[in-house]
Parts: structure tokens; C-alpha cells; sequence
């Protein structure tokens, strides 16, 4: 901030330049971004603003305030109503002084009734203040406009443990279906990953897969329009349509950068320790593998 009081300046001077900028930020006619440490009156800002738009005349039903936890949305609620039932009851001189310090000019004697009815015009008012979370607004949202959500109509949101209950039922459906055969490629495609991955490797990957539904899905979706699943993995991973494994494996020889294979192989073994020995090994059997395949596996012992 350029125009602060400067670090000679005394705590008073910090406390009105403060309340000075707390009223311009909680100004209902500007647009304003707020950012600042902890405790230096962000909500308190918030709260204000919400307290002058309705000073102003704004309908409670047309105010949305949206916090990220539910602990903000309370305490900005409370803050809201406190200040507005104590303005119901507060002796007329001070009132009138509450507002003149948010506002920045002495309210006249209609803004001051304004003021005092306030707290019953917001709770009063069908629909109210809304002070909620994100979540909660948009699952609002997503109930009122389920057709153009693609939304079930009646659908309700699940916490993390009723979430992970019926995720653990639908991977033992999932167990129990492909063990007793009834879909054979659901149950062979079962086998491959159960070959590649052990029993902890396949947790992980059903919840890695499940985790990322949301781009996997149109991803399938988009494959199945188009040349299907495999033309688009390999796109994806730049292998030719009809490449086998043995083209695929027999591009990544000769290795780059280490075309003298034979010589490097010899340094490691007469001036290496065991470690650099063990991978010569690894080395020379890929350089004698007989073809492109098995030369990929010695490769992949040695890295
Ligand atoms: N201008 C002010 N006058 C009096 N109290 C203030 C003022 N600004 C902030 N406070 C008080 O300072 C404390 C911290 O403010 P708060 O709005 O909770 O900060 P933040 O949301 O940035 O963490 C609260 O008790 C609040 O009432
Ligand atoms: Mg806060």
C-alpha cells in the first residue's frame, strides 16, 4: 500500500487510516478484492458491506454472501444479525454514531428508522440473507436446475463416508462379478491388471481410476466415437497404428548418447564398483539380446 501513515506513524494513526479503508472496501457501490492477513478484518469488512447494503435499501433476498467453510458462513451470520438486533434496541445518538462511522456521513432521521427495522426486515423477509458456503449454494443450484445440470431430480450429496462405503460395495460387486465369469472380457481384461499389478496395486489403481471418473469418462466416450480405445492410446503415446511390440521395442535401440556401449561397458566393469559391474551386466546382455523384445527386458533390469 503506498498511501499507509508510514512506520513512524502512531497506533491512532494506523486505526483511522484502517477504519478508512475498511469503509471504501465495504462501499455496496464498488466492486472491490480484498486481501489481508489474518485477523485484520476481512469479515468485519464483509459484514459491513452486507450491513450498508441493506442500509441502502437492498432486499435481503438479493444478497449473496459465499464463504468456503461452514464455521465462515456462521460467524459472518452471526456478525450480520448481532450488529443488526443491537441497532434495534441502541439508544437514537448512538445509532446515529454507528452509522456515521461506517458510512462516513451522519444519517439523517429516516436512515436511522431504516436502520432500527432492519433486523426484523432480514429475518422476516421469505428467502432471507443468504450466507452460505460454496458447496451449499451450488448443490442449491444443481437442485433447482437439475435438467440442465443432467442431474438426477431428487439426488442428495455424500459425505466422505458413505462415499467410501459405497465405492468398498462397488469394488467387491466388481470382485465377485469377474470371478464368477459372467462378463469374460471384464474378467480377462481382470487378469491382465492382476498380472501387472498385485492385490494392493489393484486397490490402488480402482481408486486412482475412480478418483479421475471425471476425465476418464469423456475420454472413453470420445475414443468409442472415434477409432476406439487402442487408435487413441496409441496416438497418445506416439506409436504407429500397426507397430507390434517388436517395432515398438526396437526403437529405443541404440540407446542415445551411448553409441561407444561397448566401451563404456568395459570401463564399468575394470573400474566400477559392484554396483556399476552388476549394471554392465545388464548392459551387455541388452547389447547381445538376440531380439528387439528381449532386449527391452535386459534394458529394463538395468535401469
Ligand atoms: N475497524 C474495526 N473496528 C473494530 N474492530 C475491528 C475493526 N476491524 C476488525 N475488527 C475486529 O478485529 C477482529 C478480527 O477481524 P476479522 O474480521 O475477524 O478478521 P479476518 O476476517 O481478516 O481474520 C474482529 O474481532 C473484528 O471485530
Ligand atoms: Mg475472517
Amino acid at each position: 500500500m503506498t498511501d499507509d501513515p508510514g512506520t513512524n506513524a502512531s497506533p491512532e494513526d494506523w486505526l483511522s487510516w484502517t477504519t478508512g479503508r475498511q469503509r471504501l472496501a465495504s462501499d455496496p457501490a464498488r466492486t472491490v478484492w480484498v486481501s489481508a492477513n489474518a485477523g485484520s478484518g476481512k469479515t468485519h469488512v464483509l459484514t459491513q458491506r452486507v450491513v450498508r447494503l441493506l442500509l441502502a435499501g437492498a432486499r435481503p433476498s438479493a444478497i449473496l454472501c459465499l464463504t468456503y467453510t461452514k464455521a465462515a458462513a456462521s460467524e459472518m451470520s452471526n456478525r450480520v444479525f448481532a450488529r443488526l438486533a443491537e441497532w434495534a434496541v441502541l439508544p437514537e445518538a448512538a445509532l446515529a454514531a454507528e452509522i456515521a462511522e461506517i458510512e462516513g456521513v451522519r444519517p439523517d432521521a429516516l436512515k436511522i428508522a431504516v436502520a432500527r427495522r432492519l433486523f426484523a426486515h432480514a429475518l422476516e423477509t421469505p428467502g432471507g440473507l443468504k450466507i452460505q458456503t460454496i458447496h451449499a449454494f451450488c448443490e442449491s443450484l444443481l437442485h433447482r436446475f437439475p435438467l440442465e445440470a443432467n442431474v438426477a431430480g431428487h439426488f442428495s450429496v455424500l459425505d466422505d463416508v458413505a462415499a467410501a462405503t459405497l465405492l468398498a460395495d462397488a469394488r467387491r460387486q466388481l470382485l465377485t462379478a469377474t470371478a464368477s465369469r459372467e462378463d469374460p472380457a471384464l474378467s480377462e481384461a481382470f487378469q491382465t491388471v492382476l498380472e501387472i499389478a498385485d492385490d494392493s496395486g489393484l486397490e490402488k489403481l480402482l481408486g486412482e481410476i475412480v478418483s479421475a471418473r471425471h476425465a476418464i469418462r469423456p475420454f472413453l466416450e470420445e475414443a468409442r466415437r472415434n477409432d476406439g480405445l487402442e487408435a487413441q492410446l496409441r496416438a497418445a503415446y506416439g506409436f504407429a497404428p500397426d507397430a507390434g511390440a517388436e517395432t515398438i521395442a526396437a526403437e529405443v535401440w541404440p540407446l542415445a548418447g551411448l553409441e561407444d556401449l561397448a566401451q563404456l561397458v568395459g570401463i564399468a566393469r575394470d573400474d566400477g564398483g559392484s554396483r556399476a559391474a552388476g549394471f554392465a551386466d545388464h548392459l551387455q546382455s541388452a547389447v547381445e539380446a538376440s531380439d528387439a523384445v528381449s532386449r527391452f527386458s535386459a534394458l529394463e533390469s538395468a535401469f
